[in-house]
């Protein structure tokens, strides 16, 4: 019997194509609080729940919660979620004494509630790149985009250098042949109420000059690493620099100043709703499998 595939309300965009996926019944109680109910019976099927948790992360990722435990509840067999950006993956470890490491809770609550994998793309905190891992009792299955990213730029850029603008994410543009990694330093946290640490360096270790170069990175936030990375770029003579990013939340206008930093074009997957969302994630080899 084929798996049951339902999916949350901001997730309807890209799932409700599945042939034979279905929405969640979710409704709010007056106050605030949510109400879910899976609309056909699981009793001993296999489910996938498909959720978006982003923007809002935290309710969005309670929804995908509540799903997953009345899948649970109504006698579903092997739970599975995708949730193509999965939040509250930035903090992996602490860096500071007394942090929450929130990768674990996150991959700790999913777990608990009766997932038992997770099917994701460009983990932040699994810098390996595809396969197969768990964190936190939790079986994370992660794709990624930057193939398809990079596919993407086939005809615009010409003979690219194809760089990661950190060493995090040096697993995506190692997906290009002579795929080079720059070098990314932060500072301590930035002061004031937003956790934050600048960019305090970035360089690229390799000859640009005369160059197309397409930068590759695993989330555009506030914009800071990609912006840097471009403009150390075009400071070192590169002729046309592109700029791919799986999760493209483009935080504090930073589509715009990536054009003004001199990138032709900015371009991420549909994990995330925005004018840059050129690369489905649904549409990755082998994720829907
Ligand atoms: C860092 O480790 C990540 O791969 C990204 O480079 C980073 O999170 C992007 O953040 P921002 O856009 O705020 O510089």
């Amino acid at each position: 019997m084929s798996r049951a595939v339902f999916f949350t309300d901001t997730a309807a965009d890209f799932s409700a194509p599945l042939a034979g996926s279905s929405p969640v019944e979710l409704k709010r109680f007056p106050d605030g609080e949510l109400y879910a109910r899976i609309p056909a019976p699981v009793a001993g099927r296999d489910a996938l729940v498909m959720g978006r948790c982003y923007p809002a992360p935290d309710a969005e990722l309670f929804k995908v919660l509540v799903v997953v435990g009345a899948l649970k509840a109504q006698g579903a067999a092997e739970i599975a979620a995708f949730i193509p950006y999965l939040p509250y993956a930035r903090m992996d470890k602490s860096v500071k004494e007394g942090e929450a490491v929130t990768a674990d809770i996150v991959c700790g609550l999913l777990s608990a509630a009766g997932c038992a994998e997770l099917i994701t793309v460009d983990c932040h905190f699994l810098k390996q790149g595809e396969g197969g891992f768990s964190r936190a009792g939790l079986k994370i299955r992660n794709h990624s985009a930057a193939s398809a990213l990079l596919a993407y730029f086939k005809g615009k850029a010409e003979n690219p250098v194809v760089t990661s603008p950190d060493k995090g994410a040096a697993h995506m543009s190692a997906k290009a042949e002579g795929g080079e990694s720059m070098e990314k330093a932060r500072g301590g946290y930035a002061s004031g109420g937003a956790a934050y640490r600048e960019v305090e360096s970035l360089e690229a270790g390799f000859d640009a000059e005369g160059r197309d170069v397409i930068i590759i990175d695993d989330m555009i936030s506030t914009g800071s690493t990609m912006v840097k990375a471009v403009k150390v770029l075009k400071a070192a003579g590169a002729k046309k620099v592109f700029c791919a990013a799986t999760h493209g939340l483009l935080l504090a206008g930073s589509h715009g100043k990536l054009l003004e930093a001199g990138a032709e074009e900015v371009v991420c997957t549909d994990s995330i709703v925005s004018p840059a969302s050129k690369v489905s994630v649904t549409g990755l080899a082998g994720l829907m499998q």
